[in-house]
Order: structure tokens, then C-alpha cells, then sequence
């Protein structure tokens, strides 16, 4: 996800937007830019790719005496990974960085297309510095212009915007995207997070959605709907490696936590009132499609499977899901009615790639879904739909596969809708179940001390099954892969009612079941499945609405008529209990053993 710095004040600038940027790493990008206006000139620099090309870029130039400054990590959303794309976005005499995405950003072009105005880039970002500029000819001073063009927006954002109209001022915003301003005698910071300007401000205003203001020299002020604001100033925090994992433990865990606020990133301006829609894709690009296939690997797999369920029920389309390294070498047979599907976080897995050029080499349509833009596979495949988890740092996976199940759920819709077999209120109810996935990826304080409780009885045993029905068939084999990967335990996912063709010799009291029990998909059916396996005294943990008196342990999720956001809710307890777990048997929960996050090699 996009980063965010600025600066204002006497201190040399540059150093301080490159080193902040550095401190934004973390978050994920493919270009970075600066902006300074000091001394009533105005400069910017981009580079694609790393910031050491940056640094290369700004070598020669040093700044001096009193100015303003912003800079920006970008992760590609609107438009590809080039340096016109990359922040600061430029007016005729003003600048902006942006962080999230402006969804009525094509309306707002449009308008200003009308006007005359001329649009270099592709981003939904560069309508803010148009808007701006606009308004300016129009109002008394730039900050109504500024509080006229932020009120024109739609979607999510944090933004910065210098101009030349107010060469002592920064101007900030904030709604969705995270921004906040930093403190210490006359300088004034911005970042997306606290460790750019750890060491540098004394204190920090976390800035909250709809607060925006600006920042002078002489004075720093916020405003809401309601009007002016007082800051509300907190010292900050001293530990950089806590503060870039946002005071969790482990990135896997900050990345669960973080589920529930990325998912809506990625249904952004794609779910909308009665429809959802796609950018990337064409009006026709599902024209002449009757069968899908899907190769991936891992965890990628896993969503893959889930969503091969959704295709044949929601589009009626022959769905096939294939691990890709199995795919590559079986002499597959392969027809032109085929969308050929790649899922991969990283964009890089060798044999996903692989997979995706020979399907293309036998004249298949390809689609990628994938967490990394201009990555490999994006950039081999006709069309590429980006899930917009940001960068994941555990090794773990676990915000990727939320992400790509959620646009995997979208896809089907919208194949369904162009296919016609889902109806239009069928359509409305899925989009309205939709719009509460954030609700059910939410972590309680309550579930996490519970799950943490939990832990410490499921150490030992001879092994886990993690079983499930449908698509809590693929929920179960993650749910196992990930308490495999990061605790070492022996642990498989099985489709509930297979159990009893073999598994189910294993069952004895030091063998674990973590049964997913959904009250809105096949309860009675994998209950006598749960039951079996009790009667051979296993030790159950059952994860439902309903409680089930047979089970050892049991976590109570929320009653929901719409099976994914059971999934959804009881994704994030198998991925908490596999942590939890993991840090008991105290292994690196973020870089377990033998393992890689991106798999370049067969
Ligand atoms: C590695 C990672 C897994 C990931 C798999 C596929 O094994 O450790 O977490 O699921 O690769 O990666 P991809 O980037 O293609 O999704």
C-alpha cells in the first residue's frame, strides 16, 4: 500500500522524505517521488522501482532554509508502475500525494476534461491536483479551495497537496487511509505511520476519517464537519521494529488484524450499489467462456478450491482447480472455451508461471489474480486483477488469501450476472452479505484471549484434522496449512464426510479435530461426521453458532444466513489458533523453518 511523508520546516528535507519513505518499505511499492517547494521554487523528483533510484535521482540536490515538502511510496491501484503514474501528481503549479483510492474519480475527470484540463496519467490521484487548482481560480484563499475539492471526494484517501499559491503551507486530508501529523517546536511531520518521524517528533495526532486542516509555520489547524478541532497529542512511541508491525507481536498477526479493513480496499469501487464491476475486465471478455480452470499453489490453491464451488453453483461453468506444479508436467488438455485462471500472492511462484504460459501457448484466455502489479504473472497474462492486500510480511500467508477469495467470490458474480444465471436479487443479496465481511473479519479481544486460552491444551497429540463441507472443505486444508507452517504440527485437511474412508483409523484421544460447523451450509450433515469421530474419543475443538455438546473445546462464531461470511469468520480463528500455537511452542511465527514467501524456483 502507498506511503506517505511530509515535512515543513528549516531541516534539509530531502534526507528526512527519503529516510521516512525508507521507514514506509514495509508497506509495499513499485515507484516513490518527492516534492519541495522552498525559497518560491518548486521541485520533484520520480523514479520507478526502488528508492536507491531515487536517491541516484536527487543526489545533486540538497535543500536549504525554511520550506515545504511531501513524498510517496506508491503500490500501484489506477494505472501501472510508471514514473508519470508515480506521486507527486503535478497541476500547473500545485502537487499532491494520495494514499487509497478516489472511486468517483471518472466523473470527476470527465467534469474537468469539460473544463479544458488535460490529464497526463491514469491514476484516480490526479483528479485532486485538477479539482484543486480549479477551485482555486474560483475561491479567496486555497483552503476553501482545498476544503471544496476534498468535499468533492468520494472513496478513500489520505492526501498532502503543496502549491505555489501558498508556497508556507501544507495541506492534509484523511478518510479511510491512515495519516498523522507529528509535532516538535515549529516543525511539522506527516506520515502513513509512526516510524518515519520516530526520533524526529516528540508527539503525534493520530488524524481520524474526516479530519483535514492545514499547516503553516505559524500555525498547524484541523477542522472537521463540525469545524475547527483541537489536536488530541500523545507522545510517541520510541520502539521502530514494534512501531512498523503497529505494536503487534508478529506481522502475520497485525497482518489478521489487518483483514478487516483490507478487504474493503478491495471491494473499493468495484462493489457497487446493484453491480459489481471490474475495470480491468471488458464488456465481452467473458464471450464464448463455458469452462474455468484455476492453477495455483499453496495457499493460492486453497482459495482456488473455494471458489471452484462458487463458479459451478453461482455460473454454471465446469470449474477445475489444478496445483500448478502438477498441472505443468500431466499432458493437460486444454480447449479455447477455457478462461485459464493464475492466483498467486507474489506474482513470481515458478510453477504457477509456468502453468499460465502454457495455457497461453495453447491460445487460452488468462486471467491473474494477483497481490503484486507488474509482477511475472500479471504481466504474462491477458488480464490481471489486483487484490490489494498490501505487502504481506509473514511467511504465513493469511491477508492475501482473504483478499483473493474475495475477489474470486466478486469474480463469480459478475460472471454470473453477465451469464444470467444468478438473478438480479439473488445478485442484491450477495452484494449486501458482501458489504459485512468486514464485520465478520473482525478480531475481538474476547476471541483472542480465547484462542489464546485455547492454545496451550492442542501442543501435543499425534495430529490435527481440520475438517469442513463445501467450501469449508478448502478453509479446512488452510486451516491446516497454516497450523503446519508456522507450528510444525502434523496437521491435514480432510472433507468431512471422506473421514470415514480411512482417516478415521487415527482416532484416539491425543488426535485433534477442529471441526468447522456452519449453521448456514450442511450443519446436520457434518455434525454426525463430528460425531463419529467423537464416539472414537477424539478431541474435538468445534468452531460454530450453534453449540455442540460433544466438543471438547468450542469457539462460538456469529449466526450468519450467508455461508462466506462464515467462512470468512472462521478463517480468521484458524489462523489465530495456528498462531497462538506457534508462539506456545515458541518457533519464529513470521519466518518459519524451510520455508519462502515467494518461490521463484520449481
Ligand atoms: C509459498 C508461500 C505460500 C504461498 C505459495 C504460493 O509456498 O510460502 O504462502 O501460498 O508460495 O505463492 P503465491 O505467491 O503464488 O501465492
Amino acid at each position: 500500500m502507498c506511503g506517505i511523508v511530509g515535512y515543513l520546516g528549516e531541516k534539509e528535507k530531502k534526507a528526512i522524505l527519503l529516510e521516512g519513505l525508507q521507514e514506509l518499505e514495509y508497506r509495499g511499492y513499485d515507484s516513490a517521488g518527492i516534492a519541495i517547494i522552498e525559497h518560491h521554487q518548486l521541485k520533484h523528483y520520480k523514479a520507478i522501482g526502488k528508492l536507491s533510484n531515487l536517491k541516484e535521482k536527487t543526489k545533486h540536490f540538497t535543500s536549504t532554509g525554511f520550506g515545504i515538502s511531501i513524498g510517496h511510496t506508491r503500490w500501484a491501484t489506477h494505472g501501472k508502475p510508471t514514473e508519470l503514474n508515480a506521486h507527486p501528481h503535478i497541476g500547473a503549479y500545485s502537487y499532491v500525494v494520495h494514499n487509497g483510492i478516489i472511486e468517483n474519480y471518472q466523473l470527476l475527470k470527465a467534469q474537468l476534461i469539460q473544463e479544458g484540463i488535460t490529464f497526463v496519467t491514469q491514476t484516480d490521484t490526479e483528479v485532486i491536483v485538477h479539482l484543486f487548482e480549479h477551485h482555486s481560480k474560483q475561491t479567496s484563499t486555497p483552503f476553501e479551495a482545498f476544503e471544496k475539492t476534498i468535499g468533492q471526494l468520494e472513496g478513500a484517501y489520505a492526501i498532502l497537496l503543496i502549491s505555489e499559491l501558498a508556497p508556507d503551507t501544507i495541506f492534509f486530508a484523511k478518510n479511510g487511509s491512515p495519516m498523522l501529523v507529528g509535532f516538535e517546536g515549529d516543525d511539522v511531520y506527516f506520515a502513513s505511520s509512526d516510524t518515519p518521524i520516530i526520533g524526529r517528533a516528540k508527539e503525534v495526532h493520530y488524524l481520524a476519517d474526516g479530519e483535514y486542516g492545514y499547516a503553516t509555520n505559524q500555525a498547524v489547524a484541523l477542522f472537521d464537519a463540525t469545524g475547527t478541532k483541537a489536536f488530541t497529542k500523545q507522545p510517541l512511541p520510541t520502539d521502530k521494529a514494534l512501531a512498523q508491525k503497529d505494536g503487534y507481536r508478529f506481522f502475520m498477526e497485525k497482518e489478521i488484524y489487518e483483514q478487516s479493513h483490507i478487504i474493503s480496499e478491495t471491494m473499493m469501487g468495484r462493489v457497487l450499489e446493484e453491480t459489481i464491476h471490474f475495470e480491468e475486465l471488458e464488456e465481452n471478455f467473458f464471450d464464448g467462456i463455458s469452462a474455468i480452470k484455476i492453477c495455483a499453489c499453496g495457499t493460492s490453491y486453497h482459495s482456488a478450491l473455494a471458489a471452484s464451488y462458487l463458479f459451478e453453483r453461482m455460473v454454471k461453468v465446469r470449474c477445475s482447480v489444478e496445483i500448478a506444479s502438477e498441472f505443468r508436467y500431466k499432458e493437460p488438455l486444454l480447449t479455447h472455451d477455457t478462461l485459464f485462471v493464475t492466483i498467486s500472492q507474489s506474482g513470481e511462484t515458478a510453477d504457477t508461471l509456468k502453468a499460465l504460459k502454457m495455457a497461453k501457448q495453447a491460445g487460452l484466455k488468462s486471467l491473474s489474480i494477483c497481490n503484486v502489479d507488474n509482477s511475472s504473472i500479471v504481466r504474462e497474462s491477458d488480464c490481471a486483477i489486483l487484490t490489494r492486500a498490501g505487502i504481506e510480511k509473514g511467511v504465513a500467508s493469511t491477508k492475501a488469501f482473504a483478499t483473493q477469495t474475495m475477489v474470486l467470490w466478486m469474480l463469480a458474480l459478475t460472471m454470473g450476472e453477465h451469464k444470467q444465471t444468478i438473478t438480479p436479487t439473488t445478485l442484491a443479496q450477495e452484494i449486501t452479505a458482501m458489504r459485512q465481511t468486514p464485520k465478520s473479519l473482525q478480531v475481538t479481544d474476547r476471541l483472542h484471549a480465547k484462542l489464546n486460552r485455547l492454545s496451550k491444551r492442542y501442543l501435543h497429540g499425534h495430529g490435527f484434522f481440520f475438517i469442513g463441507r463445501d467450501i469449508f472443505y478448502p478453509l479446512a486444508l488452510e486451516g491446516a496449512l497454516k497450523l503446519k507452517e508456522i507450528s510444525y504440527l502434523h496437521a491435514e485437511g480432510y472433507p468431512a464426510g471422506e473421514m470415514k474412508h480411512g482417516p478415521i483409523a487415527l482416532a484416539d484421544s491425543r488426535l485433534f479435530t477442529i471441526a468447522l460447523m456452519p449453521k448456514s451450509m450442511h450443519y446436520e450433515k457434518i455434525k454426525s461426521n463430528v460425531e463419529e469421530l467423537s464416539a472414537r474419543d477424539t478431541t474435538i475443538c468445534a468452531i460454530s453458532p450453534e453449540p455442540f455438546e460433544l466438543a471438547d473445546d468450542f469457539i462460538q462464531t456469529h449466526f450468519s444466513t450467508h455461508p462466506m461470511l462464515e467462512f470468512f469468520e472462521m478463517m480468521v480463528i484458524t489462523q489465530l489458533l495456528a498462531l497462538e500455537i506457534s508462539v506456545r511452542l515458541g518457533n519464529d511465527v513470521d519466518m518459519p523453518r524451510n520455508l519462502a514467501k515467494s518461490v521463484t524456483v520449481e
